[in-house]
């Protein structure tokens, strides 16, 4: 990464209280994303994360109140200082109810809604629509209402709505907590390809490790309102303490090597994903046989 580039995400010893409560939801934050980074994010539940995005996109403070302290910076952009609907056009989000979040009759009306706020003129809506449908594989959702869908198939709407505005980041607050394997699956490869071919910087919440682990480069655990790890998935996952602290769910073949590593029977890099085990194995045992 070019150590040049100014920050994209800044976020500076930032603790944050809801109104009335004793103990904070973030205390002493302190996060820098650079442009294109591709970031997963988790901890268990309370930890903080949805506290989190919504220090990001500007929802804290201007919607929700509270105290705070310290600064978050968007892409240079001061969000205490900021309204949500110029945050809007630099930063999307993909809240964890996708009820909340939807708020026209069909899915058309819906996408169409977040451009028609950021002024786009008509013949761009509608190429930018039919993209961010086909990427999210729900072209023929277009012309439904939307009550009539599933919680899954909400969150993709959700999911294609923030993409079509192009946004230079998009935070995602566990958008497939509704999905199948299969559904999960799909989003975290479009994430992906949106990543690598628009470099678009993606701060991915997301309970499930085997999910993520594979594919982000770096993996932040937000325990009790604290960052308690910030490295390679790899590094985070090796740390047996921090995991059973968390209750990180650990892929069961990262678990399997760590097994063989601690047996002394193993030595290498710990494998996030079955494929990368299986070429371990092979390796393990090719040097085995006589
Ligand atoms: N509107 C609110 N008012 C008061 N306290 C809140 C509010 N929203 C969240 N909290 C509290 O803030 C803390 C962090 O909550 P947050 O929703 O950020 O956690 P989370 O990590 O997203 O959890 P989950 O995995 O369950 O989504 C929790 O203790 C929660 O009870
Ligand atoms: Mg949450």
């Amino acid at each position: 990464m070019d150590p040049t580039f100014e920050p994209i995400i800044k976020v500076e010893d930032y603790t944050f209280y809801y109104p009335d409560s004793q103990v904070p939801a973030l205390a002493g934050i302190n996060l820098t994303v650079r442009p294109g980074e591709f970031l997963g994010l988790t901890g268990p539940t309370g930890a903080g994360k949805t506290t989190l995005a919504l220090a990001l996109n500007g929802i804290i403070p201007h919607f929700q109140g509270g105290r705070l302290a310290g600064r978050v910076t968007i892409a240079g952009l001061d969000t205490a200082a900021t309204p949500c609907a110029r945050l809007a056009g630099v930063i999307g989000s993909v809240f964890q109810d996708p009820e909340a979040q939807l708020v026209a009759e069909t899915v058309e009306d819906e996408l169409a809604f977040g451009l028609e706020n950021l002024a786009v003129p008509r013949e761009e809506m509608r190429a930018r629509i039919s993209a961010a449908l086909e990427m999210v594989g729900i072209t023929d959702l277009r012309h439904r209402p939307l009550r009539q869908l599933s919680g899954g198939q909400k969150q993709k709407v959700a999911i294609a709505a923030a993409i079509a505005l192009r946004p230079r980041i998009l935070v995602l607050d566990e958008p497939t907590s509704e999905l199948d394997p299969r559904g999960s699956l799909e989003i975290v490869n479009l994430l992906e390809r949106l990543n690598r071919d628009y470099g678009m910087t993606i701060l991915l919440i997301e309970q499930k490790i085997s999910l993520l682990a594979p594919r982000v480069p770096r993996l932040v655990c937000l325990h009790q309102s604290r960052i308690v790890a910030d490295a390679a998935p790899r590094q985070v996952l090796g740390q047996e303490k921090l995991v059973a602290e968390l209750g990180l769910e650990v892929p069961p073949v990262t678990d399997l090597f760590r097994l063989l590593s601690r047996a002394g029977v193993y030595h290498g890099n710990l494998p996030l994903a079955v494929d990368q085990g299986r070429r371990e194995l092979d390796r393990l045992l090719s040097h085995e046989s006589p």
